[in-house]
């Protein structure tokens, strides 16, 4: 005989919170139109749009910071960002001949040229005066190392591009990949910052993802970075008797470094440079890519576990970035793309509750939110290549060194070690390329040494 159910005793909250459900997502940081405050800040960074492997000889259609557009490469090899809609009638530029000089579009033949002039209007009388104008909306782009940038503010003014110091590091093979996620850039963007979900969702909560030392809680250590508006952590971990000092790297609005993807951090390296040079680029207020340069060289990846032909569209060679398994798989296995996805298209802000752990988060926030605020009062922002030479100097990467344990090894004593290691970083800020590199090394080996 089936007994009448015993009711459950507990707070259940549920119907009290759902007044919650009426909490609307933060405007001013997940807005990337044209007009928004933080959409016209934004457009005053060059940012990576897609894979030069990506267009062909037909146009590509994309969506950037809510703007649809037509991405193409003329037939001599040069490329054009065109509002997607012909300035004529409206017909998609999707549809356009690629010509040498070019867009053409395919309803009544209109021709553009990269930078958005109205070349020929074919049906229109000689003494027409539509033709060379340059009314057609264009951005400007540019190819490097396998990815297209543009620029998408006002062209006077455009600032430098940014060539960062690990563009060109020696022995090293710069692989694109992108993968686009149906989630707003800034919670894509807040996993990196965020250490403390590597240990969690990474490590503890199925088993280990990524590397096996990265399963203890790190003391996490936010250092001020010369260039831009940013700032890179350590996150310090013991591993029996050595501290791995994994350092990432943040630049507003949306440019990071990690540390490498296939160091163990239980032998001492020094100033090794990062696996992964990324972007977050919004698509539109609900999607974004990320879009990034994973690094392949013998420094980062000591024991050869990369995997270059894994990277590409929608596609990584580390674990749980993109949809490419079933729901089984990511419910029982769920990594950083069910983490930022599941958080909903713009997740609200107002709901969360943010505790000691997220201090890298509110810390990106509040600086987003400033950078977002002095723009939109008529203030130029802090670029990347403000107040450095080029190329500028970036801190992604793993420092690992031989300390003695010691028994008063608190999380304050690897935080001033931490300290010492990012002024270590920085005291190489004048230097360039090699030099910095040595100069870097040089300076962590002799700290080691007094460690002893
Ligand atoms: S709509 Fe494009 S040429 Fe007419
Ligand atoms: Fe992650």
């Amino acid at each position: 005989m089936t007994s009448i159910p015993e009711l459950p005793t507990g707070a259940f909250r549920g119907y009290e919170r759902n007044t919650l459900q009426s909490l609307e997502p933060d405007d001013e940081l997940t807005k990337v139109g044209p007009g928004e405050p933080c959409g016209e800040y934004l457009r005053r960074f060059w940012h990576p749009i897609a894979m030069a492997s990506m267009v062909s000889d037909l146009p590509l259609r994309i969506r950037r910071l809510g703007e649809d557009l037509v991405l193409f490469r003329d037939k001599k090899g040069k490329y054009g960002l065109l509002h997607l809609l012909c300035s004529h009638r409206n017909a998609s530029l999707e549809y356009g001949i690629v010509t040498d000089r070019g867009l053409r579009c395919c309803y009544h033949g209109w021709l553009f040229g990269t930078d958005g002039t109205i070349l020929e209007t074919p049906g229109e009388p000689a003494s027409s005066k539509i033709a060379g104008r340059t009314c057609h909306g264009a951005y400007p782009v540019v190819e490097y190392k396998g990815m297209i940038f543009a620029y998408m503010g006002p062209p006077d003014q455009m600032p430098a591009f940014p060539h960062f110091d690990t563009m060109e590091l020696p022995d090293d093979e710069m692989v694109p990949y992108m993968v686009p996620s149906p989630a707003n850039w800034v919670q894509m963007f807040e996993n990196g910052i965020d250490p403390y979900h590597v240990s969690f969702l990474h490590s503890l909560m199925n088993r280990v993802q990524f590397q096996a030392n990265l399963v203890n809680l790190p003391t996490v250590d936010y250092h001020e970075r010369a260039a831009g508006n940013g700032v890179f952590y350590t996150s310090t971990r013991r591993v029996e008797d050595f501290l791995w000092f994994r350092v990432h790297d943040h630049m507003l609005p949306n440019f990071s470094q990690n540390g490498g993807m296939h160091i163990d951090g239980d032998r001492s390296t020094y100033f090794v440079r990062t696996g992964l040079t990324r972007w977050v680029v919004p698509v539109d207020d609900e999607n974004s890519i990320t879009i990034a340069w994973r690094h392949f060289n013998a420094e980062t990846d000591p024991h050869g576990r990369g995997r270059k032909d894994l990277c590409g569209y929608n596609s990584v060679d580390f674990y749980g970035q993109t949809d490419q398994r079933t729901y089984e798989e990511m419910q029982r296995d769920p990594g950083d793309y069910e983490a930022w996805s599941s958080q909903g298209p713009r997740t609200v802000h107002k709901r969360e509750r943010l505790g000691s752990t997220d201090r890298g988060v509110s810390l990106y926030r509040r600086r987003l939110r400033n950078a977002i605020k002095s723009h939109a009062r008529g203030e130029a922002p802090m670029l990347p290549t403000d107040k450095v030479t080029s190329p500028i100097p970036t801190y992604g990467g793993d420092t690992v060194l031989r300390v003695p344990r010691s028994n008063s090894e608190d999380s304050q004593a690897i935080s001033d070690m931490a300290k010492r290691v990012a002024d270590i970083y920085r005291s190489g800020d004048d230097l360039v390329d090699a030099e910095r590199r040595e100069h870097i090394r040089s300076g962590l080996r002799s700290y080691e040494a007094d460690l002893q």
